[in-house]
């Protein structure tokens, strides 16, 4: 595990699975209809049960690079922020920017729910293809700048699935370090 602190609250990185998490809030990797997936969009509603879906149906979809909040269900996390990372089409379509407002715009909602710990995954990487090197430098970019404006979350841990995502993280941290 790799860690840095930023004033008073750490980022960590860990390999691992989101639905075990027991922040306060985990982050799903949605889509605008916030009616499931695959990835962990499909595992955190397996895992949460049927009661997550009933609330995203009455929320109704979430636009790319937003963020919605519902109960945690059955998972440890007591709320899941589902946002929706862009579809990578090559790096021209203003994807840079829908990926730093779901990491802004769920550290957001977290803060506004008095969340103190809270879990993400590496958004767009999986079935919306980001290039998982560039993805995690925004990702991490955009965790860091928001706290060091904004006090309340004390922990933020990006929860990787296997080696290679984990270590592109951790390549990642160690530029934000060195900038
Ligand atoms: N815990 C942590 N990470 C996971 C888990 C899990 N249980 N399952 C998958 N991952 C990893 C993947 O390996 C990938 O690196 O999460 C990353 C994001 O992959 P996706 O879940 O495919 O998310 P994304 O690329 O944002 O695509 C979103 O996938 O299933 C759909 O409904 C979802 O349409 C939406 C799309």
């Amino acid at each position: 595990m790799s860690k840095i602190v930023i004033n008073d609250s750490t980022l960590e990185l860990t390999i691992g699975d989101i639905t075990l998490q027991d922040t306060d809030a985990i982050v799903n990797a949605a889509n605008t209809t916030l009616l499931g997936g695959g990835g962990v969009d499909g595992a955190i509603h397996r895992v949460g049960g049927p009661k997550i879906l009933e609330e995203c149906k009455k929320i109704g979809g979430c636009p790319t690079g937003e963020a919605r909040v519902t109960a945690g269900g059955h998972l440890k996390a007591r709320y899941v922020i589902h946002t929706v990372g862009p579809v990578y089409r090559g790096g021209e379509k203003n994807e840079q920017v829908l990926l730093e407002n779901a990491y802004r715009n769920s550290l957001k909602a977290a803060s506004d729910h008095a969340v103190r710990s809270i879990s993400f995954p590496s958004i767009s990487t999986g079935a919306y293809g980001y290039p998982i090197d560039k993805a995690s430098k925004i990702a991490l970019k955009t965790v860091i700048g928001y706290l060091k404006n904004h006090s309340g979350i004390r922990l933020v841990r990006f929860v990787l699935f296997n080696n290679d995502a984990y270590k592109a993280y951790e390549k990642a941290m160690n530029e934000c370090i060195s900038e």
